[in-house]
């Protein structure tokens, strides 16, 4: 595996654990895809099936932050429509030029600290207010 979700990750609230494990499988998948070479089209689908994954995590996690008043909801979704931005890049890339193993280097070291830095500082705040609202 490549990008790895432990314990630290965790916000304690299911529904985002889970959907957040699910977005690193495919993550991976992508990843591996693209260094084993499978093609471009393999490597297209894999991106469209974890387009719309990330889509509907986001829009079910602010959903949710939207409902509760979450205080921090502007950041959230500032951070999730720079990431959004940032797999469009990636598939323009692939349609244009096609990826380098630097390329794919470089895409795992990017998600790999944008989701770790995203969960650490701002979806575990949002676990932690929603657990304490919820008592
Ligand atoms: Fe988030």
């Amino acid at each position: 595996m490549i990008l790895k979700w432990d314990d630290q990750l965790a916000t304690g609230v299911s529904d985002i654990d889970n959907q957040h494990k699910e977005l690193f499988n495919r993550m991976n998948n992508l990843l591996i895809t693209m260094r084993e070479g499978n093609g471009k089209n393999e490597a297209i689908k894999t991106l469209n099936f974890l387009e719309e994954y990330v889509i509907k995590h986001f829009n079910e996690e602010e959903e949710l932050q939207r409902k509760n008043n979450y205080p921090k909801y502007t950041v959230q979704h500032s951070e999730h429509e720079q990431f959004k931005n940032e797999l469009q890049e990636l598939r323009n890339v692939f349609e244009t030029t096609g990826v380098s193993a630097i390329f794919v280097i470089n895409m795992q070291q990017k998600m790999s600290k944008w989701w770790r830095n995203h969960i650490r500082e701002l979806d575990k705040d949002l676990g932690k207010f929603l657990i304490e609202k919820s008592k």
